[in-house]
C-alpha cells in the first residue's frame, strides 16, 4: 500500500531507508504509539489499510462500486504483499522465540484468511454487506497487530532478533519489488 499508484508493477516501488533510533513514531496513531524500528513500515501500512478499511465501512449504494475497486487496487499494490510478508517473515520470527501457538499468532492467521476469502470476493462482487464486513474486519486486524501482536513481539524478541528481522523485513519487500519489476518487464 506504499506508493500506491505510483509505480506501473503491481508490487510497491518503495523501498524504505533503513529505520532511526529505537521507539520511532509510526504510521498507525502516529504520535500515540512508539514502535521498535524494525516495525515501523509494517505500521506505516496499518495506517493506509485504515484509511482503505474506512472508506469500505463508509461506502453506501452510490459508492460501492468505487469503493470496492479502491480496495482491490489497495490490495493488489500492496496489501496482499503485507499479508505474505507477515505470514512468511514477521510471525516465523515470533515464533523462533515463543510458543507458535499463542492465541494472537492463531488469530492473526484466521483472520488473514477471512479478508483474503473476502477480497477475492470483491472481484466479482460489490454488495455493501461485503464492503462493511470487510472494512470492519481489515480495521479489527490492524487493531489486532498494533496493540496486541507487535507489542508482544517486542516483549518476546531480544534485541539482536529484532534488529535482524527489520533486516529480513525489508529484504523481503526488496526482492518482492525486484520480482514483480522482473515480471512486468517480462511481461512488456
Ligand atoms: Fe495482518
Ligand atoms: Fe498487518
Amino acid at each position: 500500500m506504499r506508493g500506491v499508484s505510483r509505480d506501473p508493477s503491481p508490487a510497491r516501488s518503495r523501498i524504505r531507508s533503513s529505520p532511526g533510533a529505537r521507539g520511532r513514531r509510526a504510521g498507525y496513531g502516529a504520535g500515540t504509539v512508539k514502535r521498535h524500528p524494525a516495525l515501523v513500515p509494517l505500521s506505516q501500512d496499518h495506517h493506509q489499510a485504515l484509511v482503505s478499511a474506512l472508506k469500505l465501512r463508509r461506502a453506501t449504494a452510490e459508492t460501492a462500486a468505487d469503493a470496492a475497486r479502491a480496495f482491490r487496487e489497495h490490495w493488489e499494490t500492496g496489501e496482499r504483499l503485507h499479508f505474505r510478508i507477515e505470514e512468511e517473515v514477521l510471525l516465523p520470527a515470533f515464533a523462533a522465540h515463543a510458543d507458535p501457538d499463542h492465541p494472537v499468532v492463531v488469530q492473526v492467521l484466521l483472520e488473514h484468511v477471512a479478508i483474503r476469502r473476502d477480497a477475492d470476493r470483491l472481484a466479482s462482487e460489490a454488495p455493501l454487506e461485503l464492503l462493511h464486513d470487510l472494512g470492519a474486519r481489515l480495521s479489527a486486524h490492524v487493531e489486532l497487530e498494533e496493540r496486541r501482536l507487535f507489542p508482544l513481539i517486542e516483549e518476546t524478541l531480544p534485541e539482536d532478533a529484532l534488529v535482524a528481522l527489520g533486516e529480513r523485513l525489508r529484504e523481503a519487500e526488496a526482492e518482492a519489488v525486484a520480482a514483480s519489476r522482473h515480471d512486468s518487464a517480462t511481461d512488456a
